[in-house]
């Protein structure tokens, strides 16, 4: 029997917002695991992204560097694809990372506000999966994923566009899944509870809103952003090949209450 492999070693990893947060900790991960990585910064933090890429390189030995991308611009997404082929080849893997928050009761959400939820998570998932996957499928073979959250399978008090848009993706996720299952490309989520990151701080700077996350957490406690590694290289590993359309729950039991 050939035992499978939970490395990375030769594949192309491309892993969009890195510059922080879960992003630079499975970016990390994929390299530490035998990967060269692609990270991504939007244009402003292109500095940040660049020292980022130059540490995951130095901590790991791996080809690591950073492209801008501005989602949902699709001309973005297209540059970003085709520099990333140019430069490393081609792309293996996937992770569909990059988001933003924005936390308020549904009864002040704006339009502006929903629709930045919706294109960067929603719109620009989609856009770069497609174009990725066009890659891919001449490659015969890809992973692609998503960085949902559980707030796409339960619902939080000022997340109405938010939990829209990660509940928009674990579905997405499926459907991806099913019809790109014959191109030998496997489609996943990661569903991540609430996890320390610049995205959270202001979350969790509230006493009241972080005992009530804490209290609705079986495990006591809220994440840490390494605590994401396990599950993306077990995903874009060999060791998952039959694992698609799949959403994994790292919540620390919040969705098993
Ligand atoms: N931190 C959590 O508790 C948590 C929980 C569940 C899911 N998530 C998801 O994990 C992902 C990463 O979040 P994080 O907590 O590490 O936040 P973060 O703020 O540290 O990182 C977000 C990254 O996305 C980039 N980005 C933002 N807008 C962009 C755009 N329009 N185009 C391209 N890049 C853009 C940012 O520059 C940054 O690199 C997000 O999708 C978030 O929804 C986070």
């Amino acid at each position: 029997m050939n035992m499978p492999t939970m490395r990375v070693d030769g594949k192309v990893c491309l892993v969009t917002g890195a510059g922080s947060g879960l992003g630079k900790a499975m970016a990390q991960g994929l390299a530490h695991f035998g990967a060269d990585v692609i990270i991504t910064e939007i244009p402003s933090k292109m500095e940040l992204g660049q020292q980022v890429a130059q540490e995951i390189a130095g901590e790991t030995g791996k080809k690591v560097i950073c492209l801008p991308l501005s989602l949902p611009d699709l001309t973005s997404i297209d540059q970003l694809v085709t520099s990333a082929v140019e430069q490393m080849g081609r792309v293996d893997v996937l992770v569909n990372n990059a988001g933003v928050q924005v936390a308020k009761y549904a009864l002040d959400v704006t339009e502006a506000d929903w629709d930045i939820v919706l294109d960067t998570h929603l719109k620009g998932s989609f856009f770069t999966s497609q174009r990725v996957a066009r890659e891919m499928i001449k490659q015969k073979s890809g992973r692609i994923i998503n960085i949902a959250s559980q707030n796409g399978v339960i619902g939080y008090y000022k997340r109405a566009a938010y939990c829209s848009a990660k509940a928009g993706m674990v579905n997405l996720t499926r459907v991806l899944a099913i019809e790109w299952a014959e191109y030998g490309i496997n489609v996943n989520a990661i569903g991540p509870t609430f996890i320390r990151t610049p995205l959270t701080e202001p979350t969790f700077a509230d006493p009241k809103i972080y005992n009530d996350l804490i209290s609705r957490i079986p495990l006591g406690r809220v994440g840490e952003p390494e605590e994401m590694i396990g599950a993306v290289v077990f995903l874009a590993s060999d060791a998952s090949t039959l694992v698609t359309g799949h959403t994994l729950l790292v919540d620390g039991g919040w969705t098993a209450m």
